[in-house]
């Protein structure tokens, strides 16, 4: 594991560096996203360099990490109406490049894996934790061998999610998520931390035990794992 601890700022500059040489060098790479707060100084980068030539999406594949379970995607909640706003709509892709699990048909949840096996898997997939450690939605105590599936939320991820909502009772209680072995999977993993609220969790998956009940410690275990922090998240290594 690669630990870089900067400004967010210079982060987000840094992290899109990743999408430059990768897009340059192989322009149908299959790319996994995330949501959530912490990737959107990197989306705000990507849309800049890709409307100034830097990069170009146009030959991409994307599949996203996870979906609220019973939110279509014109719901102004859902991950696929997140993503469309605040990345897919901003650059060069085809919409129809573009893959977020499906939260109205769940029980199709696994195929997703199959999906992305076809598209000949991720090269770079992008990954936020949640404050109890969880990546995707894969909640502590989620088999290290799970594939895309249809996880309970816990309530301290509800009551995280609850600001993006009008109030916790509108945050759904399900969603479907990649599983820890697709994201271990991927060729690359590229991880974000921000913020001090995230600096406990941090030291856990970076110094701890390999344990389910830190899911992102499994990331110790992958060959090839950047982690941006800043130094509010890296202020108990
Ligand atoms: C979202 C996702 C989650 C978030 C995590 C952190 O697609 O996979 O694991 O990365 O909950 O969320 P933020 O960035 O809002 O702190």
């Amino acid at each position: 594991m690669r630990i870089h601890i900067e400004k967010q700022e210079q982060i987000a500059r840094d992290a899109a560096q990743k999408y430059v040489e990768l897009l340059n060098r192989k322009p149908e790479a299959v790319l996994g996203y995330a949501t959530g707060s912490t990737p959107l100084g990197l989306y705000f980068e990507l849309a800049r360099l890709n409307r100034e030539g830097a990069l170009s999406f146009a030959r991409a594949t994307t599949f996203n990490l996870d979906e609220y379970a019973g939110l279509d995607g014109t719901h102004p909640q859902s991950y696929r109406y997140f993503m469309n706003k605040n990345l897919f709509y901003n650059i060069d892709i085809p919409i129809e490049n573009t893959h977020v699990p499906n939260g109205i048909n769940t029980d199709i949840a696994a195929k997703y894996d199959e999906a992305i096996e076809a598209a000949g898997g991720i090269d770079l997939q992008l990954l936020g934790i949640g404050n109890n450690g969880h990546i995707g939605f894969n909640e502590p105590g989620t088999p290290f061998g799970s594939v895309t599936h249809v996880v309970d939320l816990t309530d301290s991820t509800r009551q995280a999610n609850a600001r993006f909502f009008e109030s916790i009772d509108e945050v759904p209680t399900q969603a479907v998520s990649m599983g820890i072995k697709t994201v271990m999977k991927a060729k690359s993993i590229l991880m974000i931390c921000i913020g001090k609220a995230k600096a406990q969790t941090v030291r856990d998956f970076i110094l701890g035990e390999v344990t389910p009940d830190v899911p992102a410690s499994i990331l110790q275990l992958h060959p090839d794992v950047d982690v941006y922090l800043d130094p509010d998240a890296a202020s108990l290594l």
